[in-house]
Parts: C-alpha cells; structure tokens; sequence
C-alpha cells in the first residue's frame, strides 16, 4: 500500500490528484454551463481564473512529490502491467494531453482577460473564445480520463 488514503498504491499527492481531477472536470463543466445558459460571465471569469490558480499549485505539488519523495515506479512494479511496459505505454499518452493542456489554458486565460471587457467583446473574439475554450476543456477531460487509466493500470491493477 503507499502512503495515500485511496485503497491502493498511490502516494498523497497522486490520491489529491486523483481524486481533485474529478471536482476540476465538474467545476469547469459547470463553468462553462454557467456562461452558456445563465449568461454569468462574471462567474465563470472567476472560476475558471480560480481553477487555473488551484492546478497550477496541485501540479507543482504532485511535481515535487514524484520528483524528489515518491519512487513511482517501485509503487507501480506490482501491477500486472508494469513488466511489459503498459504502464509506461500509457503514461505517455497521458503525458500527449497532460503537458500541452497547461499552455492552452494559460493561452485562453490570458487572451480572455485581455480580450473582453467585462463580458463584451467582438464576434470574433467571441467566436474565437469558444472555439479555444472547447478545445481547452477538452484537453483537460481527456488529462483526467487518462490520468486515470494510468493510475490504475499502475497503482490500483
Ligand atoms: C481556460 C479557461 C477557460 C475556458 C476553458 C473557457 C471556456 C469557455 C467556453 C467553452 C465558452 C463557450 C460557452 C458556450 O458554448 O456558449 C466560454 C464562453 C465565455 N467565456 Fe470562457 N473559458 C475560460 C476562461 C475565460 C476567462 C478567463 C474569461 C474572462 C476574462 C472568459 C469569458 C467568457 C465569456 C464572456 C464567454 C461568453 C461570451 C461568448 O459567447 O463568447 N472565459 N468560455
């Protein structure tokens, strides 16, 4: 067992991370309900500014951990996939969603906050907003499903 309070092999901080994905993926669906339906810009301003603060403290966290306290790998070798290299198959298709998503959001962030006025801004923008917006959100679902699977194939198999 590792040192998390999940019932497997995870550290902490890999049990935090774990389990935060889901209330970030509910959040930021939420979010964006917020300003599609309820025309809320401003709540969705703050949440998603909010969500972006919070992962950017979550992912140096984890990052310190399994750099410098977590063995990762000897939490892994158990499972039935580490031999046969899956567990490294799918850390790197995690890691094809989990290291440009950061730099996309921080991209969305940053051309909305420059871009709108307190919720008004050009169709283009607009337009614009949406489309990278999506892309952003679907970044960060896919980091969370695969992060998953991984934390299963390696920690929970
Ligand atoms: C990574 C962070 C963000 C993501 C993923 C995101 C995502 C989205 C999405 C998907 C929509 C379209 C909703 C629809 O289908 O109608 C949207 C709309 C909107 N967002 Fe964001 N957003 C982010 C950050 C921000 C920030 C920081 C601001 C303000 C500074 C902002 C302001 C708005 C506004 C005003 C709209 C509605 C206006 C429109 O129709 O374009 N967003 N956002």
């Amino acid at each position: 067992m590792g040192t998390g309070f999940l019932p497997a092999r995870g550290s902490f901080m890999l049990d935090t991370i774990v389990v935060g994905m889901v209330l970030v993926c509910i959040i930021m669906i939420a979010s964006i309900s917020i300003v599609r339906f309820r025309k809320n810009h401003r709540l969705h301003r703050a949440i998603q500014t909010g969500l972006a603060i919070f992962l950017l403290i979550a992912v140096a966290g984890f990052e310190i951990d399994l750099n410098w306290f977590t063995k990762w790998r000897e939490l892994a070798e158990p499972s039935p996939y580490y031999a046969g290299g899956w567990v490294h198959r799918v850390l790197w298709i995690h890691l094809l969603f989990a290291i440009p998503t950061p730099l996309i959001w921080a991209g969305v962030i940053v051309m909305a906050w420059r871009n709108y006025e307190d919720g008004y801004a050009t169709e283009e923008i607009k337009r614009k907003h949406r489309i990278s917006g999506r892309i952003a959100a679907g970044m960060m679902l896919m980091t969370a499903i695969t992060g998953w699977v991984f934390y299963w194939t390696a920690f929970v198999a």
